[in-house]
């Protein structure tokens, strides 16, 4: 279940690391099994956070965790933990986690972006580490994730809000700065089966693409962070479904 000192030596040097068949057929079954339920569910009665593209698809559905056993089992999945409290040195909690559904035809981009871009505001420190557990074939044409090796040793860049591209309002980064500073040969589409698990630094430049083909891609992602990062009192603090008060380390 540990990582190789290769595997921890990649994931510095990167600010990622994909791992094939992480979670079996069996455990996929059981997380694609939820989806239906946890995508219809009613806002109102089930607390889960949705947010939709504007076709009425839904984007995102965040907290599947603390609704669903298979998810919640999944956060805890010992492959997953392992390296993550490796690389923290430390014990983690879930900051939040969300199914990420870009459906077939309808999904739409997600814009470069660094994570801790907008996390900086919720009063954290760049402790945090997100997992990317593909639930579905994850291709270059139903947009696959897509990330800038290297970009975590950039550190924060500055990021605006995009209100025009989707639904959703995207923090990203510039033209001037994605002009400056992404090469081309640094790019690398994320393909992969589903049961893949990408692990990523919370500075890692990332985004993706529309879903142009038939396959539906959905993917679940736990963002976990340092126990010891607690965010700080913050202005606006944002609501717990995207920044958990619940601190309870995960074993
Ligand atoms: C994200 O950055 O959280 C989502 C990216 C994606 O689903 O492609
Ligand atoms: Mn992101």
């Amino acid at each position: 279940m540990s990582w190789t000192d290769e595997q921890f030596a990649s994931y510095r040097k990167d600010g990622y690391l994909l791992v094939r068949g992480l979670l079996s057929g069996h455990e996929v079954s059981a997380l694609n099994g939820e989806v239906p339920n946890l995508l219809q569910g009613d806002e109102k009665a089930d607390r889960m956070h949705r947010e939709r593209e504007k076709s009425g698809a839904v984007r995102q559905v965040y907290s599947a965790d603390r609704y669903s056993a298979p998810f919640r089992t999944v956060t805890r999945h010992p492959g997953i933990l392992q390296p993550v409290r490796a690389l923290r040195g430390n014990d983690v909690y879930v900051w939040h986690s969300k199914i990420n559904v870009k459906d077939a035809f309808e999904g739409a981009v997600w814009l470069w972006h660094q994570d801790y871009g907008y996390w900086m505001w919720d009063g954290v420190e760049p402790k945090l580490i997100s997992v990317m557990v593909l639930l579905d074939r994850a291709t270059v044409n139903n947009g696959c994730l897509m990330v800038v090796a290297g970009s975590h040793k950039w550190g924060r860049q500055e990021h605006y809000a995009d209100t025009v591209t989707t639904s959703y309002k995207q923090w990203c980064l510039d033209l001037p700065t994605l002009k400056q500073r992404v090469n081309e040969e640094d790019i690398r589409h994320i393909t992969g089966e589903p049961g893949d698990v990408l692990f990523f630094d919370c500075n890692l430049l990332h985004g993706s693409g529309h879903n142009m083909s038939p396959l539906p891609r959905k993917t679940f992602i736990i963002a976990f962070n340092d126990i010891a990062n607690k965010p700080r009192p913050v202005e606006n603090p944002r609501p717990d479904w995207v920044v958990s008060r619940e601190f309870e380390a995960v074993s």
